[in-house]
């Protein structure tokens, strides 16, 4: 067995790692940073060597880059906020959880003893009064159930077991009295209903739950993926909550230092008086930076310096516009110049050349979201008042919101009243249109639109529609081998010495008829139904290439080469066809060389029309 070899020298070419080596360098650069200092009125926390510094960058799928120390532990702190809400969301529900804590921002410090009293409730779960009124809502009969709920949570965001720091949970506990002033304000406005000491207890822990950048990285990584964690799979937020984290964390994250934040990096994000910050980049990265030093309004000063670059560098403002509406169409064709793989005879291809601008195919891609839709109703519109038929090829849409879905069953809605047929190929059952698919599926027979597996089957659709609505020559089954255009130009003699070694075949649906790498022996002209052509791509799976109906013939490389067969034929339905050995023919044709002669001719001319044409379709499709 071959060795597999590596793709270069590990020695002589240094590992390609640009994101690692963007963040190295930002680091050195950030770690120059030397103004604020570690909190300390946590005291166990002002023991902190001030030095440390590490950034963590996390991708969606389970990448994570990182610098400097990312692997040191420190205590979460205020970042366990967005988290405990996204829990209580999630377990109680949206509108649940608004009783008990707003989503205005304060402006005003995180340990501010402000309380919305028009509301009765804390202004919002970021700042301390809000995070101690949903501390509350956390599951679980006892203080010990309620801490290892409180523990699994974390433990899941990270996708490892977390532990916490019992010296800086008791530091906290002893020194905490303003937050003890603020439980017990919120108990006597009824905010909260529990032993305010109980519910401080379950607080303290959650900011005292032990993290590494790299945690919370992955930890922002779980909301940039809609609540999934993207090293475990593990769903941790129904998405829908995820917006709602992001967007408290988006206006009141940073304290009242969120609107200037917000103006300069851009991302939702939260910060803890350990020094860490982490930010949210939806869809794509959860960033993480642990510094200790802080500054007046309590963030890690190189934290924000670290997000502010990061920002800048690659434009990740969530403001900044990256949806290129202008290529939702990648294509457009008509069925004069493609055609489906289907193999048609000379009558039907002029037919098809004659009538196949009435078929035009509008390949999609991109994402679908209103803007984007709306374009492709536009060029719907245009079309349904120039085409017969509209298939609308989804293969390349990777993502369609509801926005996107409610517009194109509106346009199929309206299409259904005119003259013009929509078809849709590729909505597969596990893609972005799946709800698409299965709303169509249950209307039946008076189902809006026709959906096809692909564009390819679509199209031949369109084709038998076209052919089936014109007359032509030609057209219908073939039953004499005198109409069938191999044998053009035989003689009647010759017909008739063909006829005698011409064995009638009958496939039933699903039948191999001929099977790759078998002997090539036999060729076969179909009289009557239609015969796929299948190739092996990728592993076992099968691809249909081709579909042969009446008058054409397939198998017929036996003729000219006598080697294997190179593709499966497998009937699409009864067939019946006309059978020929190989071997027969030319015997019959050593004393009669015409037939060869006029039959190999026949063959050449039908395979350098179809060159031609795939010619024609290939400039076409550029
Ligand atoms: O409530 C406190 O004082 C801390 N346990 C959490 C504070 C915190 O991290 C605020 N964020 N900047």
């Amino acid at each position: 067995m071959d060795a597999v070899r590596p793709v270069r020298d590990a020695k002589a070419a240094p590992a390609l790692a640009p994101v690692e080596d963007y963040l190295a360098e930002l680091h050195e650069r950030v770690a120059g940073l030397t103004a604020g200092k570690p909190a300390d009125y946590i005291p166990e926390l002002g023991k902190v060597d001030p030095s440390l510094f590490g950034i963590a960058l996390a991708t969606i799928d389970g990448e994570v880059y990182a610098a400097g120390d990312a692997n040191h532990p420190f205590t979460i702190q205020s970042v366990s906020k967005p988290f405990m809400y996204g829990y209580a969301l999630d377990y109680y529900g949206r509108e649940a959880v608004l009783k008990h804590v707003g989503v205005e921002p304060t402006g005003e410090a995180f340990n501010s003893i402000v309380l919305d009293e028009v509301a009765n409730r804390p202004f919002n779960p970021m700042v301390n009064a809000g995070a101690i009124a949903v501390a509350e809502l956390m599951d679980g009969a006892s203080q010990e159930k309620r801490t290892a709920n409180m523990l699994a949570l974390f433990s899941s965001l990270a996708g490892r077991q977390l532990d916490i720091d019992e010296a800086v949970f008791l530091s906290e506990q002893s020194t905490g009295h303003r937050n003890r002033a603020i439980a017990y304000m919120m108990l006597n406005t009824g905010m909260i209903k529990r032993d305010p000491n109980h519910v401080l207890d379950l607080y303290f822990r959650q900011c005292s739950v032990n993290v590494t950048a790299r945690d919370l990285a992955v930890m922002a990584a779980t909301l940039a993926n809609d609540g999934a964690n993207p090293i475990t799979g593990e769903t941790v937020f129904e998405a829908q909550y995820v917006r709602d984290i992001l967007t408290v964390m988006n206006s009141c994250g940073m304290y009242d230092y969120a609107g200037q934040w917000s103006y300069e990096v851009g991302m939702p994000a939260k910060s803890g008086v350990s020094g860490c910050i982490i930010a949210v980049i939806p869809g794509q990265i959860g960033l993480a930076v642990f510094s200790p030093p802080i500054d007046a309004i309590g963030n890690s000063v190189r934290g924000i310096r670290v997000c502010q670059e990061i920002s800048n560098e690659f434009e990740l403002h969530a403001f900044n516009n990256r949806t290129n509406v202008k290529s939702v169409i990648r294509r457009l064709y008509r069925g004069d110049v493609v055609r489906s793989n289907r193999l048609r005879t000379p009558e039907e291809r002029k037919v098809l050349t004659r009538e196949g601008q009435k078929i035009a195919v509008l390949e999609v891609q991109g994402a679908l979201f209103f803007g984007s839709t709306e374009q492709l109703l536009r060029k719907l519109t245009q079309l349904a008042s120039e085409a017969r038929y509209v298939i609308v090829d989804f293969k390349r849409v990777h993502f369609a919101d509801a926005s996107g879905r409610k517009l194109i069953t509106r346009a199929a809605r309206s299409m259904a009243e005119g003259e013009t047929e929509l078809v849709f190929a590729s909505i597969a059952d596990d893609g972005p249109l799946a709800p698409l698919a299965r709303e169509f599926a249950e209307h039946g027979d008076e189902r809006l639109v026709r959906v096809f597996s692909n564009a390819d089957a679509a199209l031949e659709w369109c084709e038998d529609q076209l052919l089936a609505h014109s007359t032509y020559d030609g057209a219908g089954p073939k039953f004499a081998l005198t109409q069938l255009d191999l044998f053009k130009g035989l003689k009647p003699e010759e017909y008739r010495l063909v006829e005698s070694i011409v064995r009638p075949l009958i496939f039933e649906k699903g039948e191999v008829i001929i099977r790759e790498g078998a002997d090539a022996k036999l060729f076969f002209v179909v009289a009557r139904g239609t015969v796929s052509v299948q190739i092996r791509v990728q592993g076992d799976r099968k691809k249909r290439v081709a579909s042969i109906g009446p008058g054409l013939s397939f198998g017929e490389m036996a003729l000219l080469d006598g080697g294997k067969r190179s593709a499966d034929i497998i009937a699409d339905e009864r067939v019946i066809c006309y059978g020929l050995a190989v071997e027969q023919l030319q015997e019959l044709a050593a004393e009669h060389p015409n037939i060869m002669i006029t039959i190999l001719g026949n063959l050449t001319r039908e395979f350098s029309e179809r060159l031609r044409h795939a010619n024609d379709e290939i400039s076409a499709l550029e």
